[in-house]
């Protein structure tokens, strides 16, 4: 047996620098795994601990010394990732109060109005929701007042059945402990351990009679499975396990224009109306989002409901983005990591992304890591310009490869007319060659029209290019050229099975000049 296998509170005796240890394997033949109190057997010997130890030197060939001689660049990578929860968060102080200044009065036992909250993306909206719930949650445990937080992100939960099961199942969770803590305390009493004077109970009958309830109760809080209930059923499971005690309970719904997108109001249109029959408790709904035209697809009364207060998250301008950054980079690189002008360029690229915050944290994090990859001592301005490159290249990559196969047809045409050198592409020269295409890959031919709209949206993706020209009397026309690397972009196209099988592309593209 190896020390890797021993479990790792015993692996600490295996430290041959220790000179308790030493001393320990003198005396116990060499006994490399017994702990100075347990005398179970040797199972192996410091000796097999060495010479596994030189084995391993001898086997390593170095693959990795060379990597980890370089001074290293982060202290705490973490720090710059999307699932690292910032402690502080510059330049949202103004958002972040006025939050608490609404959910305050959930502390004060009454039910805070509903928030919208919306901004672009990477405004920090997520995060400083999440902040304001610990917040919340923390000073509610301080001052013992019931008051709950939910946090759910509509991406991952996002059916009417789930968002309910996701709560119900929370609160059932909740009623089942405080239960179980009652009973705990009741049982004590009945058992003689606690005093009944000083109790609320004036005989040892009613303490047995809450027993009795509290174990029903305990029963009839059954969790909500993961599929397969009527929704009524896990409404009224959330609705009843809500309502057993009095508590303010806030839903954070994230990412709210999903759940809409997905299954409509109806989730909302409950949520927002479960007051007026809650005797116990209260439930008020703070919703995120980054698109804020999914309210035109909401009931009106869910609507006005859901927007009682609206909390505005503009984008940061690249001081603020340097400010974010800067706070950051202290705690996520080693001292003197990065060179003065890196910061500034991360915050003036992601300032041009209508400034996204997270792309800032993207760009610095991909520049580290590609300094780490040169081994340079430090992160120059030139490995921001390459992490910019690197993000933008693998957006496209996602982009194109989650392109519909019509729109692929259409870009791979693009693609072919410009490797033939053939500059300010027309729809027409774009649509022959694309009828090839599906001709040859068995699909259905869509008509110009729908192709001209389909490279519009290519245009709005940022893939291509397309600029509407007038031929004077011969009326107008669209020139198209390719926005994006050829080479990588056709390498994406090819990458999916049907495009890859299309075998000699060449003849396609004589076809334009046939046609
Ligand atoms: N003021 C800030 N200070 C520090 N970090 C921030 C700040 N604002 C945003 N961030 C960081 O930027 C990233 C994106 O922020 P967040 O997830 O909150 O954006 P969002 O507004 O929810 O975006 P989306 O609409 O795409 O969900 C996160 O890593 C977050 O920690
Ligand atoms: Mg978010």
């Amino acid at each position: 047996m190896t020390d890797a296998d021993e479990p790792p509170d015993d692996t600490g005796d295996v430290d041959s620098d220790d000179p308790e240890f030493s001393g320990v394997s003198e005396g116990v033949a060499d006994s490399v795994t017994t702990s100075r109190s347990d005398p179970t057997p040797p199972e192996a010997t410091l000796d097999d601990v060495r010479s596994e130890e030189e084995s391993a030197d001898e086997a390593s060939q170095g693959l990795f010394d060379d990597l980890l001689s370089g001074q290293p660049i982060f202290e705490n990578k973490e720090v710059l990732r999307p699932s690292y929860t910032p402690r502080k968060l510059p330049h949202r102080e103004e958002q972040i109060n006025n939050m608490a200044t609404i959910l305050v009065t959930a502390l004060r036992g009454d039910t805070p109005s509903n928030i919208l909250i919306y901004g672009k993306t990477g405004t920090g909206k997520t995060a400083s929701a999440k902040f304001v719930s610990d917040e919340l949650e923390s000073t509610s445990e301080k001052y013992e007042v019931p008051c709950e937080v939910e946090y759910i992100n509509c991406e991952v939960t996002d059916t009417q059945y789930r968002v309910l099961a996701q709560l119900a199942n929370k609160f059932i969770g909740k009623n089942r402990e405080s239960i179980d803590e009652d009973l705990a305390d009741l049982e004590a009493l009945r058992e003689g351990g606690g005093d009944l004077a000083e109790s609320s109970y004036d005989s040892p009958r009613s303490v047995e009679q809450r027993i009795e309830e509290l174990e029903a109760d305990r029963d009839r809080f059954e969790e909500v499975p993961m599929t397969g209930w009527p929704t009524d059923r896990v409404y009224s499971s959330f609705f009843d396990a809500v309502d057993y005690r009095e508590r303010v309970v806030v839903i954070m719904l994230d990412e709210i224009d999903k759940l809409v997108e997905k299954s409509g109001d109806d989730t909302l249109y409950n949520l927002s109306r479960m007051n007026s029959e809650l005797e116990n408790s209260r439930v008020s709904i703070m919703g995120i989002s980054n698109d804020l035209k999914f309210t035109d697809f909401l009931d009106p009364r869910v609507k006005s409901s859901l927007g009682e207060e609206e909390i505005v998250f503009p984008p940061y301008d690249a001081n603020q983005l340097r400010d974010i950054l800067e706070h950051r980079a202290e705690e996520a690189f080693e001292p003197d990591a990065l060179t003065d002008d890196v910061i500034p360029l991360c915050a003036a690229f992601a300032a041009q992304e209508h400034g996204d915050a997270r792309r800032a944290l993207d760009l610095l994090r991909t520049a580290g890591e590609l300094a780490e990859r040169d081994q340079t001592d430090g992160v120059e301005e030139a490995h921001v310009r390459k992490a910019q490159e690197k993000i933008e290249l693998d957006r496209v990559v996602e982009v194109v490869r989650t392109l519909p196969q019509q729109s692929k047809l259409v870009l791979f045409s693009i693609i072919l007319l410009e490797k033939q050198g053939v500059h300010n592409i027309n729809t027409g020269e774009v649509y022959n060659i694309y009828k090839r295409l599906c001709e040859e890959i068995d699909t259905d031919v869509l008509t110009q029209r729908r192709v001209t709209d389909l490279i519009s949206e290519l245009d709005m993706l940022g893939i291509v290019n397309a600029v509407v020209v007038s031929k004077g009397r011969y009326g107008r026309t669209k020139e198209i050229s390719l926005s994006v690397p050829l080479e990588e972009t056709e390498a994406v196209l090819l990458s999916d099975s049907r495009l890859g099988d299309i075998e000699d592309v060449q003849p396609f593209v004589q076809a334009r000049f046939d046609s």
